[in-house]
């Protein structure tokens, strides 16, 4: 298999003590209640940290129809399922986008995963750990709601970036989604971004909504990492296939995307033992979620 060359185009502006550990930080990029923005903020996440020096791998795993690769105007031929089913390589599949960000269609491939036979598994698993030495981060976009993949990446990954509007429904929908993953799941901090918002004090009364009700019956740590402006060129610039921050990179909602990535760098540097993509894979493949009723 050929190994992918990810170099970012962009200068190495800052060099982590994160990036020379060889370590990837996996973020699964969520919601609760669907068009929040997930998509949009996976994208511009990845462009602002590209823009920092990181080597960015984005993962769609959307079956959506309104997926990275459509809104970046990338048309890839292959996708995850095509590596599942043996017919091209890992490598053969990623496509660059701006800023050199890689992008691995992956959506059509995921529910395929379970089903891999042992030999299979070890495979995909394998071909995914070579990868771990060109990434940095992974953002990986999950479908909305608490279906059984999203839950699955969400599990897999060392951190969970749920977004949130300031809608009723988007918010109680936002609390099913933590309150399933912790208690089915085990997973107890969330990161928490705030989007398309009118100010940043909206952001953090979305927020603080969140904590008020996690509070009363949940034992879990809410980080409020962001607040991203509305902004309607953030549509237009969408239905051109651009992404805002790179097409208007002095735009409130760009400059709060590079916060974001600022942000990230302060997290906590994953451990080499599951700062790989193997370990991820081997997550995502082995994690079963249990079915079970939410009740608000
Ligand atoms: N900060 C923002 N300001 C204005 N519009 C935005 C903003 N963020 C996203 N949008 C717009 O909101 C719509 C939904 O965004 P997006 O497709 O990214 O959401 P999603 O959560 O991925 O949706 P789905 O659940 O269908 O996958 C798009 O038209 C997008 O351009
Ligand atoms: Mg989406």
């Amino acid at each position: 298999m050929n190994v992918v060359d990810i170099t970012p185009r962009s200068t190495m502006s800052s060099v982590s003590q994160y990036d020379m550990n060889e370590t990837t930080r996996v973020i699964a990029v969520s919601s609760g209640k669907g068009g929040v923005g997930k998509t949009t903020v996976s994208i511009n996440m990845a462009l602002a940290m590209a823009e920092k020096g990181k080597r960015v791998m984005l993962m769609d795993a959307d079956l959506g129809l309104a997926n990275v690769d459509v809104m970046l105007g990338l048309r890839p031929k292959l996708n995850l399922s095509h590596v599942l089913r043996g017919e091209c390589d890992l490598d053969e599949i990623i496509v660059t986008g701006p800023r050199g960000i890689k992008i691995i269609p992956a959506s059509s491939g995921v529910k395929q995963m379970a089903d891999l036979s042992a030999a299979e598994q070890a495979g995909i698993i394998q071909a995914f750990s070579t990868l771990t030495k060109q990434a940095d981060v992974l953002i990986v976009d999950t479908a909305a709601g608490i279906n059984s993949n999203t839950v699955k990446f969400c599990t897999a990954a060392q951190e969970v970036l749920l977004v949130v509007c300031n809608e009723p429904a988007s918010i109680t929908d936002a609390y099913a989604t933590i309150k399933v993953l912790n208690q089915d799941h085990g997973i107890n901090r969330f990161r928490i971004l705030a989007n398309m918002t009118q100010s940043t004090l909206e952001g953090a009364r979305i927020f603080q909504k969140l904590v008020d009700v996690t509070e009363q019956f949940l034992n879990v740590s809410l980080d409020l990492v962001g607040t991203i402006p509305y902004d309607l060129n953030s549509r237009k610039v969408a239905q051109q296939r651009k992404a805002i921050f790179d097409a208007l990179p002095g735009s409130s909602a760009s400059r709060a995307y590079k916060r974001l990535a600022d942000r990230t760098d302060k997290w906590s540097v994953p451990s080499k033992a599951n700062g790989n993509l193997q370990f991820f894979v081997e997550q995502l493949i082995q994690a079963e979620p249990r079915k079970r009723q939410v009740q608000l």
